[in-house]
């Protein structure tokens, strides 16, 4: 691991560790009020699928897999929950719980770089704000790759990625290298995913340039970005 990546893993830990320690899953006003409206979108496309399997890379304190567990818990369902910190894991069980579903959930401390997507095994993989935080351009292309031969056929992928991001200080108007371990041109992304999962049926495929503030460090970061959406479905 290189200072550049330690110091971006550091800031996004204090600023998770605050976010997922002060809110509570779907009762606040932030990001963890309701899973992406993609993720709801997605269930019905699953619903002649039998006991179903998920991944979900990144996941955070559980905003999509707690979601999609309560969806599929009746015809039995396992989600597959990987994420780089500790507190995110702990929460997430901790969610599961409250939301009757801590069968259904297996909660992995791990990073999506390190962790083996199996072949052939998931019927849903998502990665939510996540792939860019991988630690090198190979790892993300290797990632895609894993992803698409972890599908089942007829499954689905929904992937939902930052690119071209600049940030600035909001206190001292100072432009910052962008806390994001990956931050690629949007038409390479996009390349990348057209190479990766050609042949599959596109059911979402988006660009959406957005602006947002968010705390780092002891400061307010403006970020920009072009926010990537694919959903596919292999054949
Ligand atoms: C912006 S949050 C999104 C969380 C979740 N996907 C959602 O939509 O609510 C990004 C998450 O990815 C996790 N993360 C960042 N880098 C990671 C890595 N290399 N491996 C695993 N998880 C990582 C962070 O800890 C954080 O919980």
């Amino acid at each position: 691991m290189n200072s550049r990546i330690d110091k971006i893993r550091e800031s996004e830990k204090i600023s998770h560790t605050k976010i997922y320690t002060d809110e509570d899953l779907y009762n606040t006003d932030s990001w963890l009020k309701k899973p992406i409206k993609m993720v709801k979108d997605i269930v019905p496309l699953l619903s002649d699928h039998g006991c179903i399997r998920v991944l979900d890379l990144g996941c955070g304190i559980g905003r999509n897999s707690i979601y999609l567990a309560e969806q599929f818990k009746d015809k039995g369902c396992l989600v597959d929950c990987i994420d780089i910190l500790d507190i995110a894991i702990e929460k997430l069980k901790h969610n599961a719980c409250i939301h009757d579903v801590e069968e259904n959930i297996n909660g992995m401390v791990c990073t999506i770089e390190q962790f083996s997507v199996l072949e052939n095994t998931y019927d849903l993989i998502l990665a939510v704000s996540a792939l860019e935080h991988v630690e090198s351009q190979k790892a993300f292309l290797d990632k895609l790759q894993e992803i698409k031969a972890g599908i089942k056929s007829q499954g689905i992928v929904c992937l939902v990625i930052n690119s071209e991001v600049t940030e600035c200080n909001m206190n001292t108007e100072e432009v910052m290298d962008p806390q994001f371990e990956v931050n690629l041109p949007t038409k390479l992304i996009q390349a990348y995913i057209d190479d990766a999962f050609a042949g599959w049926n596109t059911i979402k495929k988006t660009i959406s340039p957005q602006e947002y503030d968010i705390p780092r460090d002891s400061a307010i970061s403006h970020l920009s970005t072009n926010v990537i959406t694919f959903v596919g479905q292999a054949p």
